[in-house]
């Protein structure tokens, strides 16, 4: 039964903006506040999921839900891969630095006498998404978000595809109303070979049980028959 398929599931998901470390003081980061993964986190454990939340904020956690603490993007793919596995479902609502300081300094940095400007030298990061997503299972399900400030449902299908996703969460981060630090948000939900599903306006838990749903749909498509 579609209603039951998370039960005693695992169910990974990633939440918060990652911190890039320049040096012990310092680090690169955005303005993802995590109540986004976190939501989720709750919206599956009251489907009966076993969730794991692998995040880089510290908040209230859901009963039914496993907390890993991690800061950077390195660390948040290995304990990614070392949870996938067994899981079920990979939901990526983390907001991962594109990119990383190139060295890490031992001590902190001091500006120079007379110095008025600096070149920082950022490396690539891994993408989380993109990793699981081509290495996925036929039972497993992936979704990912997309932020977008313009052409959300360009950016959302192509990311469908190159990321290896079975869906797109995409939201508009224009919107003051919605996306980052918000409580509230509307969402896009792109689906393979599926129209685009409005989700309005609502509180984020609302909008997770929605996104949570569809999931299950989707599982419930690859795993029943
Ligand atoms: O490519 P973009 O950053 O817009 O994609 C957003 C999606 O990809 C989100 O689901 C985000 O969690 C995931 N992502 C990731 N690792 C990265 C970059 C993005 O998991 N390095």
């Amino acid at each position: 039964r579609v209603d039951n398929i998370l039960k005693d599931k695992q169910v990974v998901i990633t939440a918060g903006g990652t911190q890039e470390a320049l040096d012990p003081v310092r680090y690169l980061t955005n303005r993802s506040s995590g109540k986004m993964g976190y939501a989720l986190a709750e919206a599956a454990a009251e489907r009966g999921a076993q969730v794991i939340l692998i995040a880089t904020v510290k908040r209230p956690v859901p009963y039914g839900v496993k907390l890993i603490k991690v800061s950077d993007t390195q660390s948040m793919l290995g304990a990614v891969e070392s949870y996938l596995p067994g899981a079920s479902v990979f939901i990526a609502a983390a907001a991962v630095s594109d990119f990383r300081p190139v060295q890490l300094a031992k001590n902190k940095i001091k500006k120079m006498p007379g110095q008025t400007s600096w070149q920082l030298a950022l490396t690539l990061n891994p993408d989380i998404l993109a990793t699981v997503g081509q290495a996925k299972k036929p039972q497993q399900v992936v979704v990912g978000f997309a932020a977008e400030t313009q052409n959300l449902a360009d950016n959302a299908q192509k990311k469908l595809a190159s990321k290896g996703a079975d869906m797109i969460v995409a939201n508009d981060v224009s919107d003051q109303a919605a996306g980052f630090n918000s409580n509230d948000n509307a969402v896009i939900l792109f689906i393979k070979n599926q129209s685009p599903q409005t989700v309005a306006l609502a509180d984020k838990l609302v909008i997770a049980r929605k996104i949570i749903d569809q999931t299950m749909a989707l599982l419930a498509s690859k795993v029943l028959e």
